[in-house]
């Protein structure tokens, strides 16, 4: 039955899947329907409607917010090591003003250029995040100490994503620069173990960036993952072939640019459609057009806004944590701009070159 399904039932079922995942862990966090939650619901609401629209109708319903961009690795796909300022930390104040700003988050991913882990206040950040009941997700590279896995373990995120592109311990050590994929499994083992001992509910999922030379050992994380017996999900992207990333990669790599990325995302969603069920894990692969600027924000460890993770050019100011008015940059022309590029075709000079236009 599944094999005679066609390419378009198995991307609905498999996106049918993962958004079916999010609205039962999203839900929770708007119940009781008090105003503050009341405004939070009909906000994403706005967001979704008024997707394809040149102005927003609502607030960010998400952000992705840089805990540091720090990092223990030197990863080959990663720009981290080409930014101006390596070792910028979030301030705890920044977030609590950030969260204050932004009243109608339903979730939060603490994590941007730099390994989340290395801010000393993330779990107070994640806490917080908790406790305003935002979902809150983090990804790491998990080559961490074993006092932080425990710290991991212990910390109030919704769910915690490890990124690994390839279990082959050489391969993994070629992307991942300093990166040792023994650790990745001795830490996946001891987070599981303590999830388990202490009754904790964060999931565990992968997160891969997936290269030419990757993309045919997919099967290889879905093994891994089952065998870890935690992990839950698998959420597959594309090495990012957006201008400003290429130019900063090295030959070896920008050989292993995903070609013919339509056809081959058609390809790899039945791949994953027939894996998760196969192996019983969630899968999915980021691909598409984009709709980051009608319910999405970014902000950076400086504090500093901008459309997406994609985006990091400064010179067009798109906003400042502490200049206070957050909704004042969401709503202003520059980012009305970036909307209209979407939607007419013609992009806004920010997202020249991105796959996602
Ligand atoms: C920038 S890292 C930060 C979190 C943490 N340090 C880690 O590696 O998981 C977040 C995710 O971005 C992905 N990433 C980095 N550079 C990328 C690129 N050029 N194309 C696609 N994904 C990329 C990484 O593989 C990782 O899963
Ligand atoms: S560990 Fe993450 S942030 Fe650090 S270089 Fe690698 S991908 Fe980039
Ligand atoms: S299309 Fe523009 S806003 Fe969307 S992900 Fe690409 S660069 Fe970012």
């Amino acid at each position: 039955m599944i094999h005679l399904m066609k390419n378009s039932q198995k991307r609905a079922a498999l996106e049918f899947r993962q958004f079916w995942y999010l609205i039962k862990h999203i839900l929770p966090k708007v119940l009781p329907l008090n105003s503050r939650n009341l405004f939070r619901l009909k906000n994403a609401i706005r967001d979704l409607r008024s997707r394809g629209g040149i102005q927003a109708a609502g607030q960010p319903m998400y952000a992705q917010i840089e805990p540091t961009t720090a990092c223990n690795l030197t990863c080959r796909f990663c720009l981290n090591r080409h930014l101006a300022h390596p070792r910028d930390h979030l301030l705890y104040e920044q977030f609590v003003q950030i969260l204050n700003g932004l009243p109608g988050l339903l979730a939060i991913n603490l994590q941007g250029l730099g390994e989340p882990t290395m801010n000393k206040d993330l779990f107070k950040m994640a806490s917080e995040a908790r406790r305003r009941k935002i979902y809150v997700f983090t990804v790491t590279n998990l080559n961490l100490s074993k006092k932080m896995v425990c710290k991991l373990a212990d910390s109030e995120f919704d769910a915690i994503n490890i990124s690994i592109e390839s279990v082959d311990p050489e391969k993994y050590a070629w992307y991942r620069r300093g990166g040792d994929i023994r650790t990745v499994v001795r830490n996946l083992k001891l987070l599981g173990n303590l999830k388990k001992k202490n009754g904790r509910t964060f999931s565990v999922g992968i997160w891969t960036t997936m290269t030419e030379e990757t993309i045919g050992s997919i099967e290889s994380i879905f093994e891994f993952a089952s065998q870890s017996g935690v992990i839950e999900r698998i959420q597959t992207v594309f090495l990012t072939d957006k201008a400003s990333h290429v130019s900063k990669y090295e030959d070896a790599l920008r050989t292993q640019q995903i070609a013919d990325r339509r056809a081959k995302a058609k390809k790899v969603r039945a791949v994953l459609h027939f894996l998760s069920r196969k192996y019983g894990i969630l899968a999915s692969l980021v691909e598409g057009k984009c709709s980051w600027p009608w319910s999405s924000v970014y902000i950076n460890a400086q504090g500093l806004l901008s459309p997406c993770c994609n985006i990091r050019n400064r010179d067009l100011k798109w906003g400042d944590v502490a200049e206070g008015n957050i909704d004042r940059a969401w709503y202003g022309t520059e980012w009305d701009k970036l909307r209209k590029g979407l939607v007419t075709g013609k992009p806004h000079r920010a997202c020249a070159g991105c796959p996602y236009v």
